[in-house]
């Protein structure tokens, strides 16, 4: 979710409200999602990185995840979403923790879409954790690191293409799409565009294509 900022200083207005347009577009996303056929959308809220940002934007974006979470959590029962947080929790503020865990709490039931939203997230320091708590157990160190199927489709907003510490071993085999469009300008119609571009791209995971269809093959020779 990149651009939110330069959104904003392009018409002269504060980021915190560039981040509040981003919130709504957020909103509309997760709306079109499951028609789309996405069924896991994680969303890169505020990175670990983000604590060096100036102490009044931190601020404003604490309390747009904590508004967000609170006013969110009955369209997502409404629309059976399920929402989590990844990531620290324990520099949250407390206010947002608990809107944290009350949503986690009221949303568990939704299983059209589950939505993740990364808060203090940081994809080496998850994968540094999992190595601690898994103490060598190859088994049980994917399963620390993530309990959610590895990533198909990723897509950054706002020009900048690289990953920027989100989601770095679950996207091993990602397809990555880079679009220079601003979050808050991002619509379903972008999103349905990059689906469809998705599902043209060839998937081999390091494997062979599948050779051809009899049919086809026999139509080749002829
Ligand atoms: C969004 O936009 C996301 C967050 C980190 C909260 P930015 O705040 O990075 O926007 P730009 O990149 O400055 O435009
Ligand atoms: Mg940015």
């Amino acid at each position: 979710m990149d651009g939110n900022g330069r959104w904003a200083e392009s018409r002269f207005l504060p980021r915190a409200l560039g981040h509040q347009a981003g919130a709504e577009t957020l909103r509309r996303i997760v709306e079109a999602a499951p028609a789309l056929g996405l069924t896991t959308l994680t969303v890169y809220a505020f990175s670990s990185d983000n604590w060096k940002r100036p102490a009044n934007e931190v601020t404003a974006l604490m309390q747009l995840l904590a508004c967000y979470l609170e006013s969110e959590t009955p369209n997502c029962l409404r629309d059976g979403v399920r929402l989590s947080v990844i990531g620290r929790r324990d520099r949250l503020d407390p206010a947002l923790l608990a809107a944290v865990l009350r949503a986690e709490a009221q949303t568990r039931g939704g299983t059209r879409l589950h939505l993740r939203l990364a808060i203090d997230y940081s994809a080496r320091d998850a994968i540094r954790r999992a190595a601690l708590l898994s103490n060598g157990d190859a088994l049980r160190f994917e399963p620390a690191i993530t309990d959610v199927p590895p990533v198909d489709l990723l897509i950054r907003t706002g020009g900048e293409q690289r990953l920027s510490d989100f989601l770095l071993w679950e996207s091993a085999y990602a397809e990555l799409f880079f679009t220079p469009v601003l979050w808050p300008d991002f619509t379903p119609a972008c999103l349905r565009k990059i689906v469809r571009q998705f599902q043209l791209r060839h998937r081999k995971f390091g494997a062979l294509p599948p050779p051809p269809l009899v049919g086809q093959t026999a139509r080749w020779l002829r």
